[in-house]
């Protein structure tokens, strides 16, 4: 039988965002550490990392190899590692989470609210911001002015934007009321659904993004909250994340 790979306490701890490897050293030695019931203050202790629970002061933990997760993203809080004028939205994250180097895949604007997804495995980023897989992400925009007919055609037969001369069309584009439109794209251009609806003959007044790839915001993830993605939702990303 394969023997079951392990890692000590110590590079666990590290790998999963608690700081260095001499921090993470201190912490077991002064007994803050435990899996199961049982406080484990020896850093060279064996373990087999997969699915393992512990508790550091108290607080819940389980390893995971990478970082995952969704953050129902408030406005005013940009989405750069290095926010300029606000708060970051790593800022909404434990420390643990930013240590490892979890960052958001593609970004939205300060105002805009709704489904962020954040991770610190760098390929999926890549593939699911590549222009190449084309992924789909809904948005509800509200409108300053009433929506017509033909703002809705332009849209969906595409807009010429000022820096490109290759119009961009949404994929979907629902009207859901008077002042309120459900946007699906495939692309991810700078202000992209802002410039759109500008250049349609209209204005945001508020943009949501309700999913991406088919993962839906969850209802019950209250604004600013985050949470780790769960194998269901990693698998209706994955088509997209793993496509050569
Ligand atoms: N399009 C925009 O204009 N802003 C966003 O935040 C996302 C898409």
């Amino acid at each position: 039988m394969p023997a079951i790979p392990t890692l000590s306490l110590e590079r666990i701890l590290h790998t999963q965002g608690f700081g260095s490897r001499r921090a993470c050293r201190q912490m077991i030695r002064d007994g803050r550490v435990r899996v199961g019931e049982a406080v484990i203050d020896n850093p060279l202790c064996e373990l087999p990392p997969a699915e393992l629970a512990f508790t550091v002061d108290g607080q819940h933990w389980r390893y995971r190899e990478r970082a995952y997760v969704m953050l129902h993203k408030p406005p005013g809080f940009e989405c750069s590692r290095a926010p300029r004028q606000h708060a970051g939205v790593l800022d909404l994250l434990p420390a643990q989470l930013r240590q490892r180097g979890v960052q958001p895949v593609g970004r939205l604007d300060v105002d805009t609210t709704g489904l962020l997804l954040l991770t610190d495995d760098g390929t999926f980023l890549h593939r699911l911001t590549s222009p190449r897989y084309a992924l789909p992400k809904v948005y509800e925009v509200t409108t300053r002015h009433a929506l017509t007919q033909e703002q809705l055609r332009a849209l969906r037969l595409g807009v010429v934007l000022r820096d490109d001369p290759e119009p961009v069309s949404a994929s979907v584009c629902e009207q859901v009321s008077g002042h309120l439109l459900r946007l699906t794209i495939t692309q991810g251009r700078y202000h992209q659904v802002r410039r759109m609806i500008a250049a349609a003959g209209n204005r945001v007044e508020a943009l949501a993004r309700v999913s991406v790839g088919g993962l839906r915001l969850p209802a019950d993830l209250p604004v600013g909250a985050w949470r780790w993605l769960g194998p269901d939702e990693l698998a209706r990303l994955r088509p997209a994340s793993s496509r050569e």
